[in-house]
């Protein structure tokens, strides 16, 4: 292996505080050494060389200053560059997650990708920026990962459930809570999986909350979520038409939701482009989201 390259390989294996603070060394010793030459080949009198030295102090802040700006620049964009990828892995992991459990519960196939886009275009309606929405997106795609922790017999059972099933399919948000506790860069999303059956008139579950006392972000997601299973086809039921949705939406703002959130569906809903499925929707019985 060549010199120079030897000394590329060490300087990329040092930590970066110390790979800066090297390069700095090494740059200002080179240049207080070779400079003071420089000024004695240049002036002999005693007043250009006190001008030359003063010249050559300002040029040395203005050198090593630009080094010191491009060293760091440098390494916080490699750093910017690390947590970007991070963030990537870290959404696909949670995208497998939510995939994983569609295939788990075939009925609901697409609708977890699809409710986290809707939460996504509601709470910009409402005004919520970053990282809100990141918050949003990604507890709306683990909103029933607690239904990992619900046996099949329950969760995939082709009639109605009877009251011993209803509690234990309840369960859910708690093992949502249990299972995502402890990974800290999912505190923030906690939310949506926690309190997304909680219910503004205080009539949800687990825990009763009422009002404002249900995150916004999970008030947020209980509309989308029931908006997205009425407007899509199930096994047991067609869609609903959108014009119905919207009535059943209006009828429980207040009841289920919190009559902002309607109130800014209803904005978006006005917006948004009418797509196929829409124009395919039935008139049928009404289900509630998962
Ligand atoms: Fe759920």
């Amino acid at each position: 292996m060549q010199l120079h390259t030897r000394v590329w390989v060490v300087a990329v294996a040092l930590s970066s505080p110390v790979r800066i603070t090297l390069i700095y060394l090494v740059v200002g010793g080179l240049w207080i050494s070779l400079s003071d030459r420089f000024v004695a080949l240049l002036v002999a009198d005693p007043a250009s060389i006190t001008w030359l030295q003063t010249v050559k102090g300002w040029g040395y802040i203005l050198l090593t200053g630009l080094l010191l700006f491009v060293l760091v620049r440098r390494d916080f964009e490699r750093i910017k560059d690390a947590q970007h990828s991070l963030e990537q892995s870290y959404d696909a992991t949670l995208k497998g997650w939510a995939r994983a459990l569609d295939l788990r519960d075939r009925s609901t196939e697409q609708h977890t990708a699809r409710v986290a886009d809707l939460a996504i275009e509601l709470a910009r309606e409402m005004g919520l920026g970053e990282p809100d929405l990141t918050y949003i997106h990604r507890g709306a795609l683990l909103h029933d990962i607690g239904k990992m922790g619900i046996p099949d017999g329950i969760l995939l059972k082709p009639g109605p459930l009877d009251a011993a099933e209803w509690a234990v399919m309840r369960q859910h948000p708690r093992y949502a809570h249990e299972l995502l506790t402890p990974i800290e860069y999912l505190r923030p999303v906690i939310d949506i999986p926690y309190c997304h059956h909680e219910k503004w008139d205080g009539s949800g579950y687990p825990r009763g909350l009422r009002g404002e006392e249900i995150p916004l972000s999970a008030r947020i997601f209980a509309v989308a979520d029931v908006w997205d299973a009425l407007t899509s086809s199930r096994p047991y039921r067609s869609a609903w038409t959108p014009e119905r949705a919207i009535e059943y939406l209006r009828a429980q703002s207040g009841q289920h939701f919190d009559p902002i959130v309607v109130a800014a569906f209803e904005r978006w809903n006005v917006r948004r482009p009418t797509s196929p499925e829409d124009r395919s929707a039935v008139a049928d019985p009404p289900l509630s989201g998962g």
